[in-house]
């Protein structure tokens, strides 16, 4: 009598279990699929975060703003929003200081970000940059 019931139970259990692992292993698979197309749109770069590659790799130097950090200021960083500076400043000199990087004097003050950064993000933030208010 025990036995019986408790095979009973137990098989069902065991259905339930299944019927568990399956959903949960489709949950998985949904999330791996979600994940893996904000990656790839990431990737293909349609529009690249720019306040967010910015933030990343030029905010050290030029502040969150444009105007130059603490440590960009003792580097002579200018201020990026500034008339004097925007007079002299085209998409050639932006794109030439990330891809080539800059130096001023015999000082390397900003190295290529070739390595780091693709050629759409390097596009995007030589917009970014220029955008800078
Ligand atoms: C290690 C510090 C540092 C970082 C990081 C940095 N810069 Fe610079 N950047 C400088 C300095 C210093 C100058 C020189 C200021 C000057 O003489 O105009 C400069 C100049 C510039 C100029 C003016 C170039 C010109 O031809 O006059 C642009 C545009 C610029 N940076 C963009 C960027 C962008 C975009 C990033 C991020 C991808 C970045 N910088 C990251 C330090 C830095």
């Amino acid at each position: 009598m025990i036995s019986i019931t408790s095979r009973t139970v137990s098989s069902s259990t065991i259905e339930r279990r299944l019927a568990l692992r399956t959903i949960s292993a489709t949950a998985v698979a949904v999330v791996a699929v979600l994940a893996f197309a904000a990656t790839s749109a990431r990737a293909e770069g349609a529009a690249p975060d720019a306040a967010g590659l910015w933030a990343k790799n030029c905010a050290s130097c030029h502040g969150k703003d444009g105007k130059g950090s603490k440590a960009g200021e003792k580097m002579g960083v200018k201020d990026l929003t500034s008339a004097e500076v925007k007079g002299k400043l085209d998409r050639t000199k932006t794109l030439d200081s990330m891809n080539k990087g800059l130096k001023v004097g015999d000082k390397q003050v900003m190295k290529p970000y070739t390595e780091k950064l693709t050629a759409a993000e390097i596009e995007t933030l030589a917009t970014y940059t220029l955008s800078l208010k």
